[in-house]
């Protein structure tokens, strides 16, 4: 365990935000929970993984935990799959990336997520037609007032689109110390191409019967060419949420622009790409002081260089306020606001 005072938070979030962090405590391994369990029962902590789904707005006083936990281990193996459990500090796309080159099928589609293992579940991170839930079989996170370490089968974290429980009525409640996922072995997996834009691009490229190297290889292309790298432009990915809405919603939509993209979810809602609205808007690419919107995906808010966490926050009112005089709707935040 590391202990630091007084400390800049601009490393720790993909965004590059910069506010005062009083205490940050690292876990580097999941025994300092021991000699750190009478803390954490009295005092209140922030929980940091990899800072890609935050956006601070404020100094911190709270102590911030940050974990830091490393390693990987096959638990369990079958003829056709292994369990497959990780330790929540190691950071997701390194993880992705041994999984394709040990032939490891499951988690190729989320390919350059940026964040660690153990924020994964969280939010129930998703890309490309795949989400953690398709092949998590398990979680185990310490209860911070109890002291006590829980095993959460997948059906018990209440998994939806992009939330669990760790995110609603668990929030700040455990730490998530790993995560057990179930990867197909070598030959045994059926690539998951249902996304469209990875179809197109493998034919493009004339690839056929892609495998899960060609897959990765696909998402990264893509996501390099949509989104930006927060090592060079501060960002937390989509900022807020694709909304589900009625389908008559989409109806009022479609009698101006009968071009408006829409996935289908049940029999009467729709989910709408809140890229698209806050694009229609006019955002795409918008620069308000330091902060704006991507040049390739409005749904992206950045930070140029200084802006702080109140700005974007500012700005993410305005897109919501525009979105909703045109389209009736109210954009939820998808990235959590400290
Ligand atoms: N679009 C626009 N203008 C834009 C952005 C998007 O017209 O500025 C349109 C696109 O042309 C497309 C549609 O909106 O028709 C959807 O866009 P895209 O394929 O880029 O996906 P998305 O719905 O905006 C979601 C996830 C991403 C994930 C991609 C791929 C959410 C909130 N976002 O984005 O997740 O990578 O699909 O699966 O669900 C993240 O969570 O941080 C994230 C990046």
């Amino acid at each position: 365990m590391i202990v630091s005072n007084n400390i800049s938070s601009r490393g720790m979030n993909t965004f590059g935000i910069d506010v005062n962090l009083s205490t940050v405590i690292s876990l580097e391994h999941r025994d300092d929970l021991v000699a750190l369990a009478p803390y954490l029962q009295e005092k209140e902590v922030s929980i940091l993984g990899g800072g890609s789904n935050v956006l601070l707005t404020q100094d911190i006083q709270q102590p911030v935990l940050l974990v830091n936990t490393q390693g990987k281990q096959v638990v369990l193996e079958r003829e056709t799959y292994d369990l497959i459990k990780v330790e929540a500090g190691e950071k997701w796309h390194n993880l992705v990336l041994w999984a394709v080159e040990q032939g490891y099928g499951g988690i190729e589609n989320l390919a350059l997520i940026p964040g660690k293992c153990g924020a994964g579940p969280m939010q129930n991170i998703g890309a490309y037609g795949v989400e953690i839930k398709d092949v998590l079989h398990s979680v185990s996170a310490y209860n911070l007032r109890e002291g006590k370490i829980y095993n959460f089968h997948n059906t018990e974290c209440g998994f939806g689109y992009r939330t669990s429980h760790f995110k609603t009525k668990w929030k700040d409640q455990f730490i998530i110390l790993d995560i057990i996922l179930r990867l197909t072995k070598p030959g045994h997996h059926l690539t998951n191409l249902s996304y469209g834009a990875i179809a197109q691009t493998l034919n493009e490229k004339g690839v056929k019967d892609a495998g899960i190297k060609e897959v990765a290889e696909t998402v990264i292309a893509i996501r390099q060419a949509k989104l930006p790298n927060p090592s060079e432009v501060g960002n937390a990915g989509s900022f807020f949420k694709n909304p589900v809405v009625d389908k008559s919603i989409l109806k009022t939509i479609q009698k101006a622009q009968p071009e408006a993209p829409h996935y289908p979810v049940d029999d009467s809602r729709v989910k709408l790409p809140a890229g698209w609205l806050i694009d229609q808007c006019g955002w795409k690419g918008k620069q308000v002081g330091q902060t704006g919107t991507y040049k390739n995906q409005a749904l992206v808010l950045v930070n140029h260089g200084s802006a702080s966490g109140s700005e974007v926050y500012a700005l993410s009112e305005e897109i919501q306020q525009s979105v909703y005089r045109r389209y009736n709707i109210l954009l939820e935040r998808e990235v959590n606001v400290w």
